[in-house]
């Protein structure tokens, strides 16, 4: 991917390098990347299919970079849907010749990039759901293994409340949606429980044993006093543990 990784650069160095969210959102571009090869080569795809999704891979979050350069912000809502802009970009723009001549899996990619950041995978044949799985679960990896710190260095001491629907979704194995959220403790738990939304059971072998689960309600603990809440924590804790285990065992036995 030398070449691709040059011409991405090439890209991203339109705009200010410098900028912590610009280099923040090539990095993550990288990560994702190299967490999607690993994936698609696990899966035993063909080899153009490895470099092909490898591709949408490295572009999926390709609007993150006009959407902090024109708004100032990552924040869907407050911005455009950066899936969508990305999608729309790629296509007016021909953006995959600069990558490739072979046309035979631009709607997958395409697809796989629009998608990435739906909280369901939208309408798909075969293939383009192949790519769409293996897109979002690459970004999910590396968003546990690598975000937070940013979301934690704003939290403070508090007394905050877990919301109900949270919780209970977080005990049934459901994936949380922003629209559940109520207060910090619980957009910092809908992170946690992207877990679920985590399709192959090899992408577990990423976070196994990276103690994510334990490092984030650490910190939840310690900066909560609220006796219901930290009991609560301690359960979620257990029970995402013992989900983690259950996926990376099943890897295993494929
Ligand atoms: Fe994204």
């Amino acid at each position: 991917m030398k070449k691709e990784l040059l011409e991405f650069k090439k890209h991203v160095e339109k705009y200010d390098f410098k900028n912590l969210g610009i280099k923040f959102k090539y990095n993550h571009s990288i990560g994702v990347m190299k967490i999607g090869n690993s994936i698609a080569k696990k899966l035993k795809l063909k080899d153009n299919e490895v470099y092909m999704v490898t591709l949408a891979c490295l572009l999926h979050d390709i609007g993150r970079f006009d959407q902090l350069k024109i708004y100032d912000t990552f924040n869907d809502k407050k911005s455009f849907d950066h899936g969508d802009y990305a999608y729309n970009y790629i296509k007016k723009n021909n953006y995959l010749r600069k990558y490739t001549d072979d046309t035979t899996y631009d709607t997958a990619i395409l697809k796989s990039i629009k998608y990435h950041n739906k909280f369901k995978i939208g309408k798909c044949n075969e293939i383009e759901l192949l790519f769409s799985k293996i897109v979002r679960d690459a970004d999910k990896v590396d968003i546990l293994l690598n975000d937070g710190f940013k979301k934690f260095s704003e939290y403070e001491t508090n007394e905050l409340e877990i919301s109900d629907s949270v919780y209970n979704k977080i005990l049934n194995e459901k994936d949380i949606s922003y629209d559940d959220t109520n207060n910090k403790l619980d957009r910092i738990l809908l992170g946690l429980a992207m877990i679920y939304d985590i399709n192959f059971d090899c992408s577990f072998s990423f976070i196994k044993g990276k103690g994510i689960v334990k490092r984030v309600i650490g910190f939840l603990k310690a900066k909560n006093k609220n006796k219901d809440t930290l009991d609560k924590l301690n359960i979620i804790e257990k029970k995402l543990e013992e989900y983690i285990e259950r996926r990376v065992n099943n890897g295993k036995k494929v």
